[in-house]
Formats: structure tokens, sequence, C-alpha cells
């Protein structure tokens, strides 16, 4: 069976030592939470090694890696190097990544299959902007970053990847698609799946949703069959809000 999932993508934010006091934090509720969740955190690069130490069950993520394995690449960080650090998943293709960096679906699925040769679970990312859904091209524009994205990897990769469904226009906005639209999106996803890989993947991929996800709207967004749970941004930044979410299944 899928499992209920939350991450929290702390992005460009904390300082080191902030950053350890939060984790510090995180540690300590997961533990004291009603454990159905496995709990990830994406701090920033340079925090990873020095919270990887401090953080019990909790796992931890990058919020990028590079689509390189290593060589002449300035300032960029490859799979193995976080792999060598103690990361465990990382997330690619987030909106901010797609819309401020450029980075296409062929892209984002060369970065996902070098993160799997690593031996990183991939979070990877999907989502539409306003003028997509309301020209109702959400469902294509999906199903080219779901297809394109994860291209070539077999049932046995598919193990090791989450999907999260972040609808652009609800990503730090405050603006929350109502648990109908999730549960639309998130459906389509999985009979995506269905096809691409079968129903076995399928039932087993953890579908996040994310995107002004809070303590007062978790519960019931997580309540659709379809949403596993949720990809976290400015929620995740608040030990006691991002417990919250954890504790909402
Ligand atoms: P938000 O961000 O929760 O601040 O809307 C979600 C995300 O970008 O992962």
């Amino acid at each position: 069976m899928r499992r209920k999932i939350v991450a929290g993508n702390w992005k460009m934010n904390t300082l080191l030592q902030d950053g350890m006091e939060l984790a510090r934090a995180v540690e300590q509720n997961t533990r004291e939470s009603n454990g159905e969740a496995l709990v990830i955190i994406a701090p920033p690069f340079t925090h990873l090694s020095r919270i990887g130490d401090l953080i019990g069950e909790v796992k931890l993520a990058a919020q990028n890696c590079s689509s390189e394995a290593s060589g002449a690449f300035t300032g960029e960080v490859s799979p193995a190097m976080l792999v060598s650090a103690g990361v465990e998943y990382v997330i690619i293709g987030h909106s901010e990544r797609r819309t401020y960096y450029a980075e296409d679906n062929q892209l984002l699925n060369k970065k996902v299959k070098l993160a799997l040769e690593a031996g990183l679970k991939p979070i990877y990312c999907c989502g539409e902007v306003l003028e997509e859904r309301e020209a109702g091209k959400l469902f294509e524009v999906v199903e080219k970053q779901v297809t394109t994205g994860l291209e070539g990897l077999s049932a046995a990769d598919m193990k090791k990847v989450v999907i999260a469904y972040e609808p652009v226009w609800a990503i730090g906005t405050g603006k929350v698609a109502t648990p109908e639209q999730a549960q639309e999106m998130h459906q389509f996803i999985r009979q995506l799946l269905v096809g691409l890989f079968g129903d076995g993947v399928a039932d087993d991929t953890s579908l996040l949703y994310g995107g002004s996800c809070k303590p007062s709207n978790a519960a019931e967004l997580f309540a659709n069959p379809d949403v596993d749970g949720g990809l976290i941004g400015g929620a995740s930044l608040k030990a006691g809000d991002f417990a919250a979410i954890v504790n909402a299944f």
C-alpha cells in the first residue's frame, strides 16, 4: 500500500542555526505524532548534512539536483553528492524551478533518471498555471509533465518515485484548490500511471497535494481517496503548523 507522506519544502528560507532549530522541533513533534505519515523535510543545500544528524525518523530531501553526474558544472550539486551527505529524497521539477530557471520536462526527466541511478527517491512535481486552468488545458499540461518527466522509468524505478501535484496558482498565494479540484487531478494522475506503468504502480504511488496547504485545510484535502499527503511550503517553516498538518490524516 502507498504511504501517507507530508514533506516540508523550506525553499530559500532559514539560516543554518534557525534551520537546525526548526529541524529539531520537527523531529520532536514527529516522534510525538500519531505516526501515520512519513515526514520529510527539504532544507537548503547548505544545511543538509548538519540537519541529517538531528532528525531521527524524519527523512531528508534536497530541493533540487543537477542533471549531470559530475565535472565542470560550476554551482551544481550532483545526486551522488546528496547521497553522500545523507539525503534520501530530492524534489525535482518544482514550479519555481520550471518558471525561474527554465527547467523543462526533458531536463527534468534527465534529473529524475540520474537521481534514481544515484539511489535518491525523486519527488516529481507537476501542476498547471492559472491561464492553463482557465483555458481548460490543465489535464493536457499535467499529462505532458508526468509522461515526459517519468519517461523511460521502469515499474521498479516507480517504487521510489513520489508525485506532487501543485497547481501553480495555489503556491504561496493563499489560494487553495478545493478538495474536489485536488481529487479530480489526483485521480487523473493515477489513471495516467495505470496507462504508463500498470495498476500496481498506480496503486502504490503516493500523490501529494501542494499549494497553500495549512492546518485549517489539510484534513479535508487529505480525506480524498487519491490525495496521499502534502508538499508544504510556507507552513513547513513553523514547526507547530507543520506538525498539525502531519497529524491531519
Ligand atoms: P506553499 O508552497 O505551501 O507555500 O503554497 C507549496 C510548495 O511550493 O511546495
